[in-house]
């Protein structure tokens, strides 16, 4: 499978410590993005407010339920949108009030947004909605059972879910301030969430399924989006149901209109060719890509020592460290951290992540280099590297102040010879949904964690993979705050 674009656009958008230096941009913003969605003349159904918590121990939510039939309800739903999407906290600033939500978002500038695709759901009728996290309601875009188109362009999980979820990117949302690399940023910002709502459906006992590969055309179409201003990403599958869903062969188009989110926009061609030349034209393209991608993970339980706090109260809690303290974690937290490598989220492409990992401060444990496979901590080289750590991650202090730094690595150049293009969404889906669960294991700890950017080919060079095909997607640091963080709140509604 051609993989060309692929390797162009990861090469073009590499960080180097000259890059960041020549490549300077000034953020404008007077023409800031509105990280919300606000359509204009579509109906709206408010949320129910009286949603059930998820309360089982964050580590215990990582286990799917094994044969759940368990359906899904119209409050457990907005339970699941709010602990993936929804709004935690309200912080002013000179331009005013931000709103920070359930999972991290690189910028905080938040492109992500998440459509229902609702068929068996008790308490709201069949249809394709719209979920807004500052109202708390539903837009409805259609109304009707789409489950058998969906399943039919993407994956057949769809037709036996009580709901599906497509997550989109807004691209100038996070390009306005990253350019070519918020590429990138589309699959970490969205894989994070995608570990809070695995994490969520296991803590109810809901399935749930996560799909890269589906025809990017019908699912564009049938959440009423263009593929270019806003493009479909993942398609998620929640719950079961035993009611087989009416054949839909076609959609209307829909264009529902929405408010600007600036004044005016750039466009990033080099975001819209690797979205294009990643994107899967027809069903017989995604069958042979399914074929291609399919990596059966290996039937690793994840040891599960600790228990952690409950997985509402871990998600309230969790806000990205701003200052470690520089003080040692605890051996038995660290290697808790370090099994979230072995969670198996069910996707259509398995998992390729290794952890290569710089301790600084780690509680009976040598400072150094490691990396953690197999379920062991392999020593590479002993040292302190508190200052190449922060250098690695762009020369960011908490990249040099964090206990434990991981770096989130994958095989990319095996990823795109198995699955061409299409590949370069997996290998970074696959690192934020990795982070997703180390932020989300941190914080059911009480440890801080931040997600961290970082100059690519100096993090392959320290850690010797230089031939091997490895990259590094994403870090996350690790440590114990400087400060104490207050708990966010549910906001369920926002009034203005
Ligand atoms: C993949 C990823 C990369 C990130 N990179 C950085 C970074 O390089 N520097 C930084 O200070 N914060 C980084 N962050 C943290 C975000 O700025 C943070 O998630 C955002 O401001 C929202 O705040 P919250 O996580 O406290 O809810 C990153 C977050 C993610 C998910």
């Amino acid at each position: 499978m051609d993989s060309a674009k692929a390797l162009e656009f990861h090469e073009l958008t590499k960080h180097s410590y000259f890059s960041v230096r020549t490549g300077f941009h000034r953020l404008d913003w007077t023409n800031k993005p509105h990280p919300f969605k606000t359509y204009l003349d579509t109906p709206k159904i408010p949320l129910p407010k009286d949603i059930p918590k998820p309360e089982k121990p964050v580590f215990a939510s990582f286990t799917p339920p094994t044969g759940s039939k368990m359906a899904l309800d119209m409050k457990t739903l907005a339970s699941i949108l709010f602990f993936t999407g929804g709004i935690t906290r309200a912080v002013k600033y000179f331009d005013g009030v931000h709103y920070f939500r359930a999972a991290p978002a690189t910028g905080a500038l938040y492109p992500i947004e998440l459509y229902v695709v609702a068929g068996d759901v008790e308490g709201l009728s069949p249809g394709v909605y719209h979920f807004d996290p500052k109202t708390f309601s539903l837009n409805v875009l259609r109304r009707g059972d789409y489950r058998s188109f969906l399943a039919r362009y993407s994956h057949p999980s769809v037709s036996e879910s009580s709901a599906a979820v497509v997550f989109t990117s807004i691209p100038w949302r996070n390009a306005w301030k990253y350019r070519e690399r918020s590429y990138r940023h589309w699959f970490w910002d969205s894989g994070v969430m995608v570990a809070n709502m695995f994490a969520c459906c296991n803590a109810f006992g809901l399935k749930s399924f996560f799909a890269a590969g589906f025809v990017d055309e019908k699912v564009n179409d049938l959440v009423g989006v263009d593929g270019v201003k806003e493009a479909a990403i993942i398609v998620a599958s929640i719950g079961s149901s035993e009611k087989t869903p009416e054949t839909v062969e076609t959609v209307e188009p829909i264009n529902p209109a929405t408010l600007p989110l600036s004044r005016r926009e750039t466009r990033y061609p080099a975001v819209e060719e690797i979205h294009k030349a990643s994107s899967l034209k027809s069903v017989d393209e995604l069958a042979e890509w399914r074929r291609a991608a399919e990596n059966p993970l290996a039937e690793t339980a994840t040891q599960v020592s600790v228990e952690g706090l409950p997985l509402w109260e871990v998600i309230l809690r969790r806000g990205s460290t701003r200052k470690f303290s520089r003080t040692s974690i605890g051996l038995d937290a660290f290697m808790s951290l370090c099994r979230t490598a072995s969670v198996n989220v069910p996707t259509d492409f398995g998992s390729y992540t290794a952890y290569f990992i710089i301790v600084n401060a780690v509680e009976n444990t040598a400072p150094g280099a490691y990396r953690y496979s197999g379920g062991q901590l392999v020593p590479l080289k002993k040292g302190e590297f508190r200052r190449i750590s922060g250098f690695l991650c762009l020369e960011q202090e908490l990249g040099e102040d964090g206990s434990a730094v991981f770096f989130i690595m994958t095989p990319l150049m095996e990823i795109l010879g198995k699955m061409g293009n299409r590949g370069y969404r997996v290998a970074q889906l696959d690192g934020g949904i990795k982070a997703g669960l180390l932020y989300l294991a941190s914080y059911g700890l009480g440890i801080g964690a931040t997600g961290l950017t970082f100059y690519d080919d100096d993090v392959t060079q320290f850690f010797s993979l230089g031939s091997s095909g490895m990259e590094n997607v994403i870090v996350v640091a690790v440590g114990n705050p400087a400060y104490r963080a207050r708990p966010g709140g549910m906001f369920l509604g926002i009034d203005e």
